[in-house]
This record gives C-alpha cells, sequence and structure tokens, in this order.
C-alpha cells in the first residue's frame, strides 16, 4: 500500500520524460496522490496511452507532446503549461538518454547533443520556472543523474559526464535558490528495469550478476521502486532536505 503525502495533492508537477520507463512510474504515483501533473515527452503514443490509464479516475493529468532539446518550442511551451495550469510546485527533470561510445570514436555532434538532452533541457526548464517557483513562495525540484556516476562504467564516458554535470548543478543551484525556498535534490538510480533496459540492454548473465554480485540487496530493481523517493523529496515531509543526491540502487553505487 502506497504512503499518502496529503500535501501533495493538487500540487502542479511538471516531469520531463513522463511517458515511458522510471518517468511513467513516477507521473502515476503523483496522480496517485491527487497532483496535476504535466508530462512532456517526445513519444506521443506512450503518452496518449498513459494518459488513458491515469485519468480513469479523478487525476488531473495532461500531455504534452515534445523534443526537449528543441528550446525554440520548449520555452513558449512551459510559459503555455504555467499559463494555463499555473506555477509549477515540483519540477523533475528526468528525460535522458545513455548511448554507448567508443571516446576515440565519438563526435563532438554527438557529444553536444547528449549534453543538450541530459544537461541542456534541465537547464532551460530551470531557468524558465524558477522565477515563478519564487513567485509563489517555494518548491521543490527533482533532477535525476545516475549511480553511474559513482561507478564509471566502460563506453559511458560522456553519460557519466552529464550525470555528473546534473549533481553539480543540483549542490550550486540549491545554494543558489534556497532562500526562496525551493529545494534542490537529485536521485541517482541504480540500474532500473525498464522496458527498454530489459529489450536493449540486460543479459541474464548480467542480472545475476547484478543481483548476486554487484548490489547489496539481491532484489530486481522496478520503475516503481523509484516512485516514493520521488514523492517524499517533492513533499513537505522533506521541507528541510535540500542539495542532497539519494541513490536508489539497492546499494550497486557503493560496491
Ligand atoms: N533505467 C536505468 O537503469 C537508469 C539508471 C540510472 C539512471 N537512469 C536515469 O533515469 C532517467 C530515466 O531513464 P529511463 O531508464 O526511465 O529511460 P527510458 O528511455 O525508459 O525513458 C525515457 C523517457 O524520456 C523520453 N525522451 C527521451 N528523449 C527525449 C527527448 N529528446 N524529448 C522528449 N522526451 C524524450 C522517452 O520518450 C521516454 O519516455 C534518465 O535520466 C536516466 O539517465 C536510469
Amino acid at each position: 500500500m502506497p504512503a499518502t503525502f496529503h500535501d501533495l495533492r493538487n500540487k502542479h508537477v511538471l516531469i520531463t520524460g513522463g511517458a515511458g520507463g522510471i518517468g511513467a512510474a513516477v507521473s502515476a504515483a503523483f496522480a496517485a496522490q491527487g497532483s496535476r501533473v504535466s508530462i512532456l515527452d517526445h513519444d506521443a503514443a506512450a503518452g496518449a496511452k498513459l494518459l488513458g490509464r491515469l485519468n480513469a479516475g479523478d487525476a488531473e493529468v495532461s500531455f504534452h507532446a515534445i523534443d526537449l532539446t528543441d528550446f525554440d518550442s520548449l520555452v513558449p511551451l512551459l510559459h503555455s503549461i504555467e499559463k494555463e495550469n499555473g506555477p509549477v510546485d515540483v519540477l523533475i527533470n528526468n528525460a535522458a538518454k545513455d548511448p554507448r561510445y567508443d571516446i576515440t570514436q565519438m563526435s563532438w555532434a554527438e557529444w553536444e547533443e547528449l549534453f543538450k538532452l541530459n544537461v541542456g533541457h534541465y537547464f532551460i526548464t530551470c531557468r524558465e520556472l524558477i522565477p515563478g517557483m519564487k513567485k509563489n513562495g517555494g518548491g521543490s525540484i527533482i533532477m535525476v543523474t545516475s549511480c553511474n556516476f559513482w561507478i564509471g562504467s566502460g563506453e559511458l564516458t560522456c553519460y557519466t559526464a552529464t550525470k555528473a554535470a546534473i549533481v553539480g548543478m543540483v549542490r550550486s543551484l540549491a545554494r543558489e535558490v534556497g532562500k526562496d525556498m525551493i529545494r534542490v535534490n537529485a536521485i541517482a538510480p541504480g540500474w532500473v528495469m525498464t522496458e527498454r533496459q530489459l529489450r536493449e540492454r540486460i543479459t541474464p548473465e548480467q542480472m545475476k550478476k547484478l543481483q548476486q554480485e554487484d548490489q547489496i540487496l539481491p532484489v530486481r530493481l522496478l520503475p516503481e521502486d523509484m516512485a516514493g523517493t520521488f514523492l517524499f523529496l517533492a513533499s513537505d515531509q522533506s521541507r528541510v532536505i535540500t542539495r542532497q543526491t539519494l541513490a536508489v540502487d539497492a546499494g550497486y553505487a557503493m560496491t
């Protein structure tokens, strides 16, 4: 039975990449709390499917199809969402990609493109939405980084650099906006078995090693396992927690 955070009812939660993977589980968890959820994602089919499922009760969830690297479209979209739904109380920057590259074969365009999604849109959403949060008396910003920040897997040098950038961004931004009662924290998921990870990445041998050797806890991490930490960091229950990076990883990063 998931916990209820009464203060999250009617809160405006904006999440990027909220139509698939971890983001979809987080969107569903906030909808179940009675929050007003604005989902930004480029997968319109997944968004429509999720919307059908979440809006079945009295949830208020809206979906906005957008490529988050198209900043010329992102900025006006953020303002139109604010105009329609009011200032954002909880901003969740989640969308990112994790392509593998041999660093000696990676082009500058590929490096720049990954930074544009994994870091760039985190900056743009903060820049555009923090003024509304300030006027509204505060809020909570949650940025998704990765346990790979500590582990540093090969072929993920660029991805790891983007995730390290997020940890740095959180540490500095928390100080910058704390006086305005805006809290800024990061969540670092472990290896989470999303549909995409199961389809494209993990082999049965890797799964076995992960659970029996790499993680402290011998469990399979699911997208739903991430949701409670997002709810907690969004709610007043964590009102004095800021500038932290929480690993939600069954002990993977520390091995
Ligand atoms: N799954 C894991 O094992 C894992 C581990 C550590 C960190 N993370 C982090 O968690 C976050 C979510 O990852 P996930 O595994 O759920 O990913 P995912 O690929 O399953 O889902 C990502 C979502 O973002 C959307 N998206 C991707 N690029 C986009 C773009 N340009 N514009 C708009 N939407 C876009 C996708 O459509 C999808 O709905 C990421 O920040 C990722 O780095 C995931």
